[in-house]
């Protein structure tokens, strides 16, 4: 979809579809919205809002033929819901459920949009476009690419979209806006491709060659042989079970004076069969969604290199697949990390901490002011939370405040978890340091309790995003399946440094 700002009328611009507004309760619509009712002889006001008592609430809509009035074919009107609710989070929530209606039900190829928010108390126009086009494009993705039949007549989505803005003035700021937002949403995007891909696509190799890809960022592969001599025994014992070789995937961008430098780790289980302590069917159907952290990662690191904030941040990524074989770890198995902890495998299930035990070892080392992962890791925390917040947890209290703050301008949750210091006698070993597992009570917080023994005094910040990394249903501006939740919040907070 190309998406552009152009100088002009609403009701002037040709289009299948022109998107307007209307806050909840409005009689009289004003601003673009009262341009085009002008034009329409107030159909809008007399008949939508008047007789059929269009209300304007939130996600709402309503259709209007132009009946030739104005060049734009269709009118569709977009609920903004009660005025003293809305925010920036609401202008990418309605505009993804315009462009939604555009699509399922108008079959709309060419989209003109009034700018969401513009002239509401507070609002730059910066963030209105950027909310606008975040809300569009999130809003219309979808995976086709293993569908061969084209339904609806081969209509494959909107191809163009355009912000239409009357002040010259603004223009500007609204073009800033809108390439910040489609760089963002094309990350979210570009995540979301990367697990909706079968894991037998998706593979450790195929994370590093997209890794190796991304032009503008350095990027160095470390190979099995290398990560033994490396002594990175916690994550190799994982990746002993496949046939696909392990990849650690180690990405940098640089910028000229860091004002900080971070690094970012994202959990890459390719796929999660639960190796030896195998999981039920039910359990495994959608454990290619096992490497979302490692998918959000690399889209970061790919807007990255667009974004261009003066930050350094390394992109840190342990990929490789838990399966089980005979040449698979076992329970029972001692296995040794990069920073020399010994571990005791108590379930091969417990996988993803043992790969992130020697990726926060390695990101550690590289002396950053601050580590934050992102992980599917455990089912405790899609249980404590559902699907509608991740749970964060970590050593700095400052961090985790303002990644929180960083995720609510982003349109996703963090909820803190806590990391009672009690909880880790459930990983007290015989045999090792600790155990990989432990009872079943609040599973989250002693894998966050785990991965704290692989990070030294560096900050650090631990996301579970075993909830929102795939989606049952419909939420907000995300459609069912992988959702990319972490790009958001980690790409504010990097902007925000
Ligand atoms: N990848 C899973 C966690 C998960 C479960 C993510 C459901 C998304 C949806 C992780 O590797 C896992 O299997 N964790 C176990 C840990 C247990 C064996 C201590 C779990 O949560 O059951
Ligand atoms: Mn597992
Ligand atoms: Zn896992």
């Amino acid at each position: 979809m190309d998406i552009k700002v152009i100088q002009g009328s609403l009701s002037d611009v040709s289009c299948d579809v022109l998107i307007v507004n209307l806050f909840e309760g409005v009689k009289l619509p004003a601003g673009g919205t009262g341009t085009v009712d002008a034009a329409l002889d107030n159909i809008i006001s007399e008949y939508v809002i008047g007789k059929d008592d269009f209300k304007g609430k939130l996600g709402d809509t309503y259709v209007i033929p132009s009946y030739g009035k104005i060049p734009a074919q269709k009118i569709l009107l977009i609920g903004l819901g009660k005025a003293e609710k809305f925010d920036s989070n609401t202008i990418r929530l309605v505009a993804s459920k315009a462009i939604k209606k555009s699509i399922s039900f108008l079959k709309a190829k060419k989209v003109c949009s009034i700018l969401h928010g513009a002239g509401i108390a507070g609002l730059d126009p910066i963030d209105c476009a950027q909310m606008t086009v975040e809300g569009t494009l999130i809003g219309a993705y979808k995976f086709s690419k293993y569908k061969t039949k084209k339904n609806n007549n081969g209509y494959e989505g909107p191809t163009e979209f355009n912000i239409v803005e009357i002040d010259p003035d603004k223009l500007q700021r609204i073009n800033e806006g809108l390439e910040k937002g489609k760089i963002i949403a094309e990350a979210v995007n570009y995540a979301r491709d990367l697990v909706n891909e079968p894991a037998s696509f998706v593979t450790p190799s195929k994370l590093a060659e997209n890794a190796k890809s991304i032009n503008g960022i350095e990027c160095t592969i470390i190979d099995r042989e290398e990560a033994e001599k490396l002594g990175m025994g916690s994550y190799l014992a994982v990746a002993k079970g496949s046939s696909e070789p392990p990849k650690f995937i180690h990405m940098t961008y640089r910028s000229a004076n860091p004002v900080k430098k971070i690094a970012l780790v994202g959990k890459g289980i390719t796929f999660d069969s639960g190796g030896l302590d195998i999981k039920p069917a039910s359990s495994m159907t959608n454990m290619k969604d096992d490497m979302s952290g490692a998918a959000a990662v690399l889209g970061i690191m790919n807007a990255l290199t667009k974004l261009k904030p003066d930050v350094e941040v390394h992109g840190i990524i342990a990929a490789c697949e838990n399966m089980p074989s005979s040449t698979a770890y076992k329970p029972g198995d001692i296995l040794k990390a990069l920073n020399g902890k010994t571990i005791e495998v108590d379930n091969t299930d417990a996988e993803g901490r043992l790969t992130l035990a020697d990726a926060l070892a390695y990101a550690d080392n590289l002396k950053v002011d601050q580590i934050i992962d992102l992980a599917t890791l455990t089912g405790a925390c899609l249980v404590a939370l559902g699907y509608m917040a991740s749970g964060i947890m970590g050593n700095n209290q400052e961090l985790i405040d303002i990644l929180m703050k960083s995720a609510d301008r982003g349109g996703e949750r963090l909820w803190q978890l806590p990391m009672y210091k009690e909880y880790f006698e459930g990983l007290k070993s015989d045999v090792a340091d600790f155990k990989n597992s432990g009872p079943r009570w609040a599973g989250a917080s002693t894998a966050g309790l785990f991965l704290k023994e692989f990070v030294s005094e560096t900050p650090w910040a631990h996301i579970d995003i075993a909830g929102p990394a795939y989606l049952d249903k419909e939420i907000k501006e995300l459609a069912k399946g992988p959702s990319g939740v972490g790009v958001r919040t980690l790409l504010n907070h990097i902007m925000s440094l």
